[in-house]
């Protein structure tokens, strides 16, 4: 079971957090200059034609999700927040380290301007883009980096990544022996992750397998195509993505995870409370992702009511513990507190187990 659905101390901290989970100094990381990643990069591929599924209907067209690459739509949510990775790996006290993040951002053309170190931002606990987002991001990381090993730590193997992203846990982590970690996301986003990854010759740490799949259809084939056990416990995380996709889409995942998942298995995932205010949706930190980076998430979220997928899970047998990302701020000392208006406030982080046998 998850310790955050026990009432123990969520997220690794009072002193027990794995010392690799605090990044990757000492790691296997390669010192590759930034410009190597230059050129590399091909924006908007075009992901394979996606197989009819009687689970989830051909979505209807969206244009953020339809749109391939990493400098675009939804993709460039996730060059943000591997901006903001990097963003904090150079502070002294930073929540998460990941040396790969710059790199990422790095090799993105067109987004090769945007900072990757606390020098690069003037004001940075005052700016609500690189400040206080960029910090809610790290903070968010840390947590399920410590929640994934500890999941781990209490022998599970298998690891599955929904909309990865630039996520490098695999490349991070100090996983036990025989980890699998299992990376699903669009097909232009991880064809650029693979690209960067593979000029920093870097090496992961557990066995990774990569599923370029759109998450909005019936990922199970795909799943269990590429090795996928169901009768080993699984760690699951949903981080940043289940606020993208439509309500069926998340019902779909949740009951593909729930009919997947092993006695002892867990997933945790990220999801926003209700509709957000007016006063909210033009506060600071939505304004400045749109106006300073073009990354305009109230566009991007799907408008459509959520469903209560605690609810959904806790009446298949599973127990869950809803936090705020402030009960994690305010043990660590560090990371995003709550303000007026507040962009954040909505947002909580869910961990549901399944009980051992
Ligand atoms: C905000 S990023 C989060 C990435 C990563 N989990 C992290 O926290 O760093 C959202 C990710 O969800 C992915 N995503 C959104 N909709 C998707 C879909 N329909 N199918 C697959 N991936 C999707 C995006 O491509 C993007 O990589």
């Amino acid at each position: 079971m998850a310790e955050e659905a026990a009432g123990a101390p969520p997220g690794g901290v009072q002193g027990e957090v794995p010392a690799a989970s605090q990044g990757a100094k000492g790691s296997n990381v390669p010192v590759v200059p930034l410009s190597v990643l230059d050129g590399g990069v091909h924006a908007g591929e075009d992901p394979p034609p996606y197989a009819a599924s009687p689970a989830v209907p051909r979505p209807r067209a969206h244009r953020a999700v339809e749109e391939g690459g990493i400098e675009e739509g939804v993709g460039l949510t996730a060059l943000m927040v591997a901006a903001a990775r990097a963003i904090e790996t150079g502070r002294p006290d930073a929540l998460a380290r990941d040396e790969y993040a710059a790199h990422f951002v790095r090799a993105a053309p067109a987004r090769a301007h945007w900072p990757v170190c606390p020098q690069d931002v003037p004001g940075l606990d005052a700016d609500p883009l690189w400040g206080r987002l960029g910090r809610y991001f790290a903070l968010r990381t840390r947590v399920f980096d410590d929640h994934l090993l500890r999941r781990a730590q209490a022998g599970t193997r298998q690891v599955v990544l929904l909309g990865a992203g630039l996520d490098t846990r695999a490349y991070r982590l100090d996983w036990p022996a025989g980890s699998i970690v299992y990376e699903l996301d669009r097909p232009g986003v991880l064809a650029f992750k693979q690209r960067t990854l593979d000029a920093l010759a870097a090496r992961p740490r557990a066995h990774r397998v990569t599923i370029p799949i759109d998450l909005r259809l019936d990922w199970t084939a795909a799943l269990l195509a590429a090795g996928f056990d169901p009768a080993a416990p699984t760690a699951w995380l949903a981080e940043g993505l289940l606020l993208y996709l439509p309500p069926a889409a998340e019902r779909h995942l949740v009951r593909t995870v729930h009919d997947h998942s092993a006695p002892g298995s867990a997933l945790a995932w990220e999801a926003k409370l209700g509709v957000e205010t007016e006063a909210v949706r033009t506060s600071p930190v939505y304004t400045a992702a749109r106006d300073r980076i073009g990354v305009d998430l109230l566009a991007l979220f799907d408008p459509e009511p959520r469903p209560d997928s605690a609810a959904d899970l806790a009446a298949l047998g599973w127990t869950t513990a809803v936090r705020t990302p402030y009960d994690f701020s305010r043990r660590f000392g560090r990371g995003p507190l709550p303000e007026p208006d507040d962009a954040l406030a909505a947002n909580r982080w869910t961990f549901a187990g399944l009980p051992e046998r």
